[in-house]
């Protein structure tokens, strides 16, 4: 049987394992005790939150206060789905918000769920399967052209040499395009070669798009680093990161350069991110690499589509630079998204560091 001591020590570990936000208050609405999840929603420590008010948290509307003041004095839980909260910093929040009476002296828990997060789950699973779909569907495609297109190839050459000179162009014609349909197919397959991960410096990487980007752009766009020079090496192929980065980087040069925006401004930074989902997996810490641009933003028909292949607004587009991308970035199990406005275009770049077990 474990002790009384045993099983509360049991039931705080498992509290702050919860994914949920838990914040405890007295019935004067002071701070009791926040779990890790709290803490890292709010980026505050209990100690430092420690019977500070509940205001100093998050700014209580005043429907909001009545509806707690009212759960605390009749000893009601009450539930708010899709509601909007504003932390004590003015950053604003989508959440589920339940509240619930836990002791005789009217202390409350509140439970708050982020709903970007689930949110980005579930269109993180949506996108997984239609790119499932879509690459199944592409392979297949492409090797039912690749297999005849070696025979009408070969055929051609046969001709050749049996033919007189002058009707060599036409043969060279069917040689030439064969090849040019045989590299699109070999491009729309993707990236043949198995990542071989090493630990590598990311910022090592960054300096180096950073300065390809600089060449390209000339005095047009200012590049801004923004390292976080505490993240230990990441396992990755560099190679691989490296072609990651500047398709999205050129991207965002392209973004700016092509729409003749005069001060525009790319921004390469990183970040550590801690807690954070990709797929199934609950990462501890991931690293975080954006790459920002002011352009003018991505074509609202553009949006969902973004990362399928040929998908493309520009006349000299492939439309193959963020799908190689994310298939580079799914082969090291991280994410890459996007979020998009006039005036703000961010990649983020999600790779792990180290995986709960
Ligand atoms: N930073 C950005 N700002 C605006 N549009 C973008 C940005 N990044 C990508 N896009 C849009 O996404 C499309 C697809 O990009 P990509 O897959 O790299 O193919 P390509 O660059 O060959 O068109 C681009 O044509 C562009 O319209
Ligand atoms: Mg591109």
């Amino acid at each position: 049987m474990p002790s009384p001591q045993q099983t509360s020590q049991a039931l705080a570990s498992l509290v702050n394992h919860l994914t949920t936000a838990i914040v405890l208050v007295n019935a004067r609405m002071d701070i009791i005790a926040l779990n890790l999840a709290a803490e890292n929603l709010f980026r505050v420590s209990t100690h430092q939150m420690h019977m500070e008010p509940i205001g100093t948290l998050l700014l209580l509307d005043p429907q909001l206060k009545q509806q707690l003041l009212h759960s605390s004095n009749y000893q009601q839980s009450f539930t708010s789905r899709d509601t909007e909260i504003q932390q004590a910093n003015g950053h604003k929040l989508w959440v589920d918000l339940t509240v619930t009476p836990v002791d005789e002296q009217s202390s409350l828990a509140l439970e708050i769920q982020p709903l970007a997060r689930m949110k980005r789950l579930t269109q993180e699973a949506r996108m997984t399967t239609q790119q499932q779909a879509s690459s199944n569907l592409i392979r297949n495609l492409a090797h039912e052209i690749k297999n005849p297109l070696g025979g009408i190839r070969g055929a051609a050459q046969l001709l050749q040499r049996e033919l007189n000179p002058s009707l060599h162009e036409f043969t060279d014609i069917i040689i030439s395009e064969s090849d040019r349909l045989r590299d699109l197919v070999d491009r729309l397959l993707g990236p043949q070669r198995q990542t071989q991960k090493q630990a590598y410096n990311i910022h090592q990487i960054l300096d180096k798009i950073e300065q390809l980007l600089r060449a390209e752009a000339g005095s047009q766009v200012q590049l801004i680093r923004d390292y976080d020079p505490s993240l230990p090496e990441l396992l990755i192929d560099a190679n691989q990161m490296t072609q990651v980065l500047l398709n999205v980087g050129r991207n965002a040069l392209q973004a700016l350069v092509e729409n003749q925006i005069s001060d525009g401004i790319i921004r390469l930074k990183t970040r550590a991110v801690r807690r954070f989902t990709i797929g199934n997996v609950c990462h501890r810490l991931v690293c975080c690499i954006s790459i920002t641009d002011n352009g003018h933003g991505i074509a609202a028909d553009l949006k969902e589509g973004i990362f399928f292949p040929l998908v493309t607004h520009r006349a000299q587009g492939s439309g193959l630079g963020l799908s190689i991308a994310q298939s580079l970035i799914q082969q090291h199990q991280g994410l890459i998204e996007c979020d998009s406005q006039k005036g703000h275009t961010c990649f983020n770049i999600y790779l792990p560091m180290e995986t709960l077990s």
